[in-house]
């Protein structure tokens, strides 16, 4: 490493330098072994921190106390309201219109359950997360998609006619939208969102958003919480602490109502509330409650990787595409110029994944020649196949090796076409 590398890494004090790349290999999490020992993994969507001390202490406790039971009160929510108070100036969140699910996914299927019967079209706004393809399948509707448009943003036009072919016969519809948006890092502006909330109103869609990055916002932009925007008030927002804390192995979640549609978030069968850990539930809540100074460091860190991320691809990726992300710990490069994309290499269409590293085009050199694992964009639907998601929730040493490794991969590496 260079010296103003190594000095500039050595100011940091951030979560994301604490830890070693031997102590990550401990980990026996999906990130650390789903790969050989020489593969460094960007991937999932786990970060390289320590715990938050809140979350720590509280974990010791519960394992002094044998507090291991059954889940009581309404904690969580009451947490989440004091903290969208404060960070986002969102006061709208009532805590009888909350329930606590298992996870992000499992809430998302429990509230289309609600919205939408057996057929019924979900729209979703692709490239996208891709288990919205596969839960989506797997609770039996059908996906309708509406492309990001210029810029990588929400397409009103593209909404407006997914909505129209999602509500024809009559049928019952959702818009499944990720907010903050995964893999794009975009964080959708409240006039955006206020133009989604009128289209799903016009065309009779009910809109559920996913907003697990929402903590996860970056100097540069504001988050808006769906639920607190006119027009909005039948929607759902489903949250949790487990992306901003890392806590994806501490299952929990909220379901949140706008007030309009309280009265479906009521038809939630009880049984849906056994799915969460206690333990999960007290996590999150002294994430939220008391870790807030950790995540204040966490975004800093995250703010100096971004940066890092962007001077890494114009040294060792040229040609590589990258728009620097506005919230999330994820980056969307796009590789088209390197010609990798195979439309005929048959591997799998979003929702008939089996696991989540499926691999092809960019990705799938990336590992065999850099030995860095990087997310596959053909899994995230249209416009994905040429792209990779890269996770940089990292150390600034594990990120300047694998782009110096990607670097050298792409330097040996020519498009097929001109083999
Ligand atoms: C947009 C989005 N939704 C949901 C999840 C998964 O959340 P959970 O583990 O709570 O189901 C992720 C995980 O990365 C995500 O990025």
């Amino acid at each position: 490493m260079e010296s103003a590398d190594a000095a500039a890494d050595a100011a940091r004090t951030d979560p994301l330098v604490r830890l070693t790349v031997d102590q990550l290999r401990q980990r026996s999490s999906m990130k650390w072994r789903t790969h050989p020992a020489d593969v460094l993994p960007l991937w999932v969507a786990e970060m390289d921190v320590p715990l938050a001390p809140a979350v720590a202490e509280t974990l010791h406790r519960v394992a002094d106390l044998g507090d291991t039971g059954y889940p009581h009160g309404t904690a969580y929510a009451e947490a989440l309201a004091a903290f969208a108070a404060e960070r986002w100036g969102w006061d709208g969140l009532r805590v009888e219109h909350t329930a606590i699910v298992p996870d992000v996914m499992l809430g998302i299927v429990e509230v289309l359950r609600l919205l939408t019967g057996p057929g019924d079209a979900v729209v979703v706004s692709p490239p996208v997360y891709p288990p919205f393809y596969a839960f989506v399948a797997h609770s039996g509707r059908e996906v309708v998609e509406a492309p990001l448009g210029p810029g990588l943003r929400l397409d009103p036009a593209a909404l407006e006619d997914a909505f129209a072919r999602a509500r024809r016969g009559g049928r019952r519809a959702a818009f499944l939208m990720s907010n903050p948006h995964n893999p794009t890092g975009v964080v959708h502006t409240r006039a955006e969102l206020e133009a989604v909330a009128a289209l799903a109103r016009r065309h009779g869609v009910r809109v559920v958003s996913d907003e697990i990055h929402a903590p996860l916002v970056l100097t540069g932009a504001r988050f808006t919480p769906f639920l607190g925007v006119p027009g909005a008030e039948n929607a759902f927002a489903l949250t949790s602490a487990s992306k901003a804390w890392n806590l994806a192995g501490l299952k929990a979640a909220l379901a949140l109502a706008g007030p309009e549609a309280a009265d479906d978030l009521a038809r939630m069968p009880e049984e849906v509330g056994h799915g969460p850990s206690h333990v999960g539930i007290l996590a999150h809540t002294a994430a939220l409650r008391d870790g807030t100074d950790w995540l204040d460091d966490l975004l800093r860190g995250l703010d100096a990787n971004r940066a890092l991320l962007g001077a890494l691809v114009e040294r060792h990726l040229p040609g590589i595409g990258y728009v620097p992300p506005q919230g999330t710990y994820l980056a969307w490069l796009d590789c088209t110029a390197l010609g990798l994309h195979d439309e005929d290499d048959g591997s799998a269409a979003p929702g008939e994944l089996g696991v989540v590293s499926d691999l092809a085009g960019p990705a799938a050199m990336f590992l065999d020649e850099a030995r860095v694992a990087l997310s596959s964009g053909h899994v995230f639907g249209t416009g994905g196949a040429d792209c990779v998601r890269l996770n940089f929730a990292t150390s600034p040493g594990i990120l300047r090796e694998a782009l110096a490794r990607m670097g050298r991969a792409l330097a040996g590496h020519r498009p097929p076409r001109d083999r």
